[in-house]
């Protein structure tokens, strides 16, 4: 799967600016346990602090994903064999609602947001997620 080089470069900048906004992972979660109150639970001996640092580098992970080489380990390896059934077991089918938190929050905190940026996370973030997803099993 290729995502194109202007995907990339839209949805990098959106990031970018998304980063500038100090409230921007706080949101995330918030939106992410509207959206998939299932998921909350896992979370409640986290340390939201430290969280969203590594949610932070993770996201710029997913975005460099489709520009690295694709030979395990990949850059994604250790994120997803965390989230696989033997680590934190997060079901495969709950990573559609984190890409529409995410999605919803860059609505609310890129001032540069229009439909195509939307269509270029998306498209962007796709190899990654549809990867860790994969990696569910192993
Ligand atoms: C609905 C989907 C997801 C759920 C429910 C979920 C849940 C969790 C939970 C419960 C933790 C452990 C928090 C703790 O240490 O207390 C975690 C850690 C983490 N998650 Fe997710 N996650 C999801 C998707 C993702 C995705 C797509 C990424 C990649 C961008 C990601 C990146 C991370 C990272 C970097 C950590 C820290 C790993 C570590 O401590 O080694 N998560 N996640």
């Amino acid at each position: 799967m290729t995502v194109s080089p202007d995907d990339l470069v839209l949805a990098r900048a959106s990031y970018d600016r998304c980063c500038a906004a100090p409230d921007f992972f706080v949101c995330f979660y918030r939106n992410l346990f509207k959206l998939a109150p299932q998921t909350e639970p896992r979370f409640a001996n986290t340390d939201f602090t430290r969280q969203h640092k590594l949610l932070r580098h993770a996201l710029g992970l997913l975005l460099s994903f489709p520009t690295e080489p694709d030979t395990e380990p990949t850059i994604l390896r250790r994120v997803a064999d965390r989230h696989g059934r033997t680590d934190l077991d997060i079901p495969p089918e709950w990573y559609g609602a984190f890409v529409d938190a995410l999605l919803q929050t860059v609505t609310e905190h890129d001032g540069e947001y229009t439909d195509a940026v939307d269509a270029a996370w998306r498209r962007s973030i796709e190899p990654g997620i549809e990867y860790m997803k994969a990696r569910y099993e192993q």
